[in-house]
């Protein structure tokens, strides 16, 4: 945002925008930016109202929905509003962080680092530097800050942040609205998802983050979106605000092969193999059903990513345009005479993304299987810490993890999961030469393991922790689980962890270099703009359908008759509420409906945008929301690596849909009476 000026002002008044650039981001005056929050950690939200009225995705608060809810009150399925402010309900961790304001520390910090330094001391040394200037930079304790490189590093800034941690669940719509379609939906266009729901920010009396009160009121804050009921058309200017997590632009052809052809792949067969199973198991059982909605949402998400992903990248020859981007580099480093600086960045890629490759497949099976989907795996690994020390402290802390773990937890589908991913861990890895030493000396069976493990049995292991700390120390050291984890995390820290970071370590300085010298050497190639790295960020384009493949053209928005469409009683993604179609039969959309008189569910834009703009909102080009952003369409999902407004769009619910979802059907006409509507 800070950038917009010098680098995009002049484009963005051309495409429509009808504010200046200082109304989205100013450090001294009041503009847009001062609403928007970054929503714990992962997500976007926005305030929309003088009592921090917060919206966001439903998939955004999907963990403290589910978190509330019980086969009694399943607001997974039936929504959740709170009647009023009293009912509103509080969720242990939730953060909701402001932007202060950001300032440039490139010079501060670039003076003390010099090209001859390894990448660790140089990474060592921002952090020695930056620390020391925040801490000049902050008198009091009230704000934090941090400093993030940008633009691969080649510029740093500090940006000042504000953090509330009293933030509150509001309302919620029932899945069958806000998950509509779910996961055979995701990631596609045409959409009818209700991804949305709303949460409050409390403060202290004095306005103040605090942690949570009964004494709490709702935060006043600096500023409030406006939401527009105007609608959107085709070609309207458009902006997405918030906080995308990662982008990697500018990888070199090497890479992006070694991703969709090598890594990708792995990553969608183990996940294939993990979801069959969740599936199967959720389907039997509503009781599992609930326990794993979050966890399977989580691995199916990322796992049909990856296939657009590779679709995208192969339909639109993405290698190829790399490799021809390379050649053009290749031939303007010589022409410029610059081949003693220059020249040996491609080749180098290619060495280190070679040494890279075995590592990181081992590395992304190791992820997968033993730290994120087998369970048993990675809760006996979080007993280590009390087994080597023997510290009560320690034993403390595993104590607390348990109730969360076993809330969520099936036994029978874990077993199943390490029965199937183990085999398949073995047969890909085994041969490797990073495999696992638990293949070779492999001595407990799933059977065996969940028989006589502590970890897989909650009433088993509290009536452990019972004993005296050097009986559970004992125990445990010999339990099967905690065996079979130290071996795989104790293999993986060992033997792939630091090689791994080494040559990320190198690559970090390769692509420094290689993004300072495609911006010196071919300045015309293309706008530069620094890859999204969790921190604010501004993304604008315009509201239009696309045509990503020969003969087929998408509209740019879905409307309520679309859903209806695609209803089917009973099914767990395309059921409906009844109240819904009550309203579309007598049409009683309120003042909601497009011009058309049809009521708007969802529209597309050329914003690009990723994993983290969940929750962002879409603004016209006066700065009005008008619009939710919850993700992009499958096609276009390549863009975190190689973006292409021919193909790419970014997916929103309209503005007028979810205030219909407020109004109409959850009868919530308070929240809106607490919004500012235009
Ligand atoms: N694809 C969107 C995003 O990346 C929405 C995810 C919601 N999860 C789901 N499995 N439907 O976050
Ligand atoms: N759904 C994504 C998220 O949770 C945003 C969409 C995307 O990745 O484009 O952040």
């Amino acid at each position: 945002p800070m950038l917009l000026k010098q680098l995009n002002e002049v484009e963005m008044m051309s495409m429509g925008l009808e504010i200046s650039t200082e109304d989205i981001y100013s450090i001294n005056n009041g503009s847009l930016k001062d609403a928007i929050v970054h929503f714990g950690g992962g997500c976007t939200a926005e305030v929309i109202s003088s009592q921090g009225l917060l919206l966001t995705n439903h998939h955004c608060g999907y963990g403290q929905i589910q978190s509330h809810s019980s086969l009694e009150n399943d607001y997974l399925s039936t929504g959740f509003w709170a009647e009023n402010k009293s009912q509103e309900l509080s969720n242990k961790g939730l953060t909701a962080t402001f932007i202060k304001y950001m300032k440039e520390v490139t010079s501060e910090i670039l003076i003390h680092l010099s090209t001859d330094m390894t990448e660790s001391d140089r990474k060592e040394m921002v952090k020695m530097k930056g620390d020391s200037l925040i801490l000049l930079e902050l008198d009091d304790g009230h704000f934090e800050a941090s400093i993030k490189p940008f633009f691969k590093g080649n510029r740093y800034f500090m940006i000042v942040t504000e953090t509330f941690n009293d933030v509150r669940l509001v309302g919620a719509p029932p899945s069958s609205i806000g998950k509509f379609g779910s996961d055979t939906d995701n990631w596609m266009w045409p959409r009818h998802t209700g991804d949305f729901s709303l949460f409050r920010i409390y403060a202290d009396k004095d306005n103040n983050p605090a942690e949570y009160s009964e004494d709490n009121i709702p935060y006043k804050p600096h500023r409030h979106l406006t939401i527009s009921t105007d609608g959107v058309k085709p070609g309207d200017f458009s902006m997405i605000y918030g906080f995308p997590g990662r982008t990697d632009e500018y990888l070199p052809s090497v890479a992006v092969k070694q991703i969709t052809q090598v890594l990708n792949p792995a990553k969608i067969a183990i996940r294939e193999t993990a979801l069959e199973i969740m599936d199967a198991q959720m389907r039997a059982s509503d009781d599992v059903r609930i326990k794993y909605a979050s966890k399977y949402a989580s691995i199916a998400n990322y796992y049909k990513k990856w296939i657009g992903e590779n679709t995208g990248i192969q339909k639109s020859r993405g290698i190829k345009r790399k490799v021809d981007l390379e050649n053009s580099f290749r031939k303007a480093i010589i022409e410029q005479g610059k081949s003693a600086e220059y020249g040996s960045l491609l080749s180098t890629y290619e060495d280190l993304y070679n040494q890279l490759e075995g590592l990181a497949l081992a590395r992304d099976y190791f992820i997968e299987i033993a730290y994120r989907t087998v369970e048993i795996i990675k809760f006996s690994n979080s007993s280590s810490r009390f087994i080597s020390t023997g510290q009560k402290k320690d034993l403390e802390a595993f104590k607390k993890s348990i109730t969360g773990h076993f809330k969520n937890y099936d036994v029978t589908t874990d077993k199943l999961l390490f029965e199937a991913l183990l085999e398949k861990y073995e047969n890909d890895q085994g041969s490797s030469k990073y495999a696992p030493p638990y293949f070779s000396e492999k001595v407990y069976s799933a059977e065996h393991l969940f028989e006589k493990s502590f970890f897989a049995d909650k009433k088993k292991i509290e009536t452990l922790l019972k004993a005296n700390p050097k009986k559970i120390q004992r125990k445990l050291a010999k339990d099967p689980g905690y065996l079979i984890a130290s071996s795989l995390y104790g293999h993986y820290r060992n033997t792939i962890y630091r090689d791994y970071w080494a040559l990320e370590d190198s690559l970090d300085v390769l692509d420094r270099n290689y993004l300072k010298a495609l911006m010196e050497v071919l300045p015309d190639y293309r706008k530069y703009y620094p890859d999204a790295n969790s921190s604010l960020r501004l993304t604008y384009g315009q509201v239009n359908g696309v045509s990503p493949l020969d003969a087929i053209s998408y509209g740019h928005v879905t409307y309520l008759e679309g859903m209806i469409e695609k209803y089917i009683p009973g099914d767990y993604e395309f059921d409906l509420p009844t109240k819904l179609i009550d309203l579309f039969e007598a049409k009683d959309f309120g003042p909601y409906a497009d011009d058309n008189g049809k009521l708007p569910i969802c529209f597309i834009a050329s914003n690009h945008t990723t994993g983290g703009n969940s929750g962002s909102p879409a603004l016209n080009s006066k700065g009005d929301l008008v619009g939710l952003n919850f993700d992009r369409a499958w096609e276009g999902t390549m863009s975190d690596i190689n973006y292409d407004s021919s193909r790419c769009r970014n997916i929103m619910v309209d503005a007028r849909y979810i205030l219909f979802i407020i109004d109409k059907f959850a009868n919530a006409t308070y929240l809106i009476e607490e919004m500012t509507l235009n």
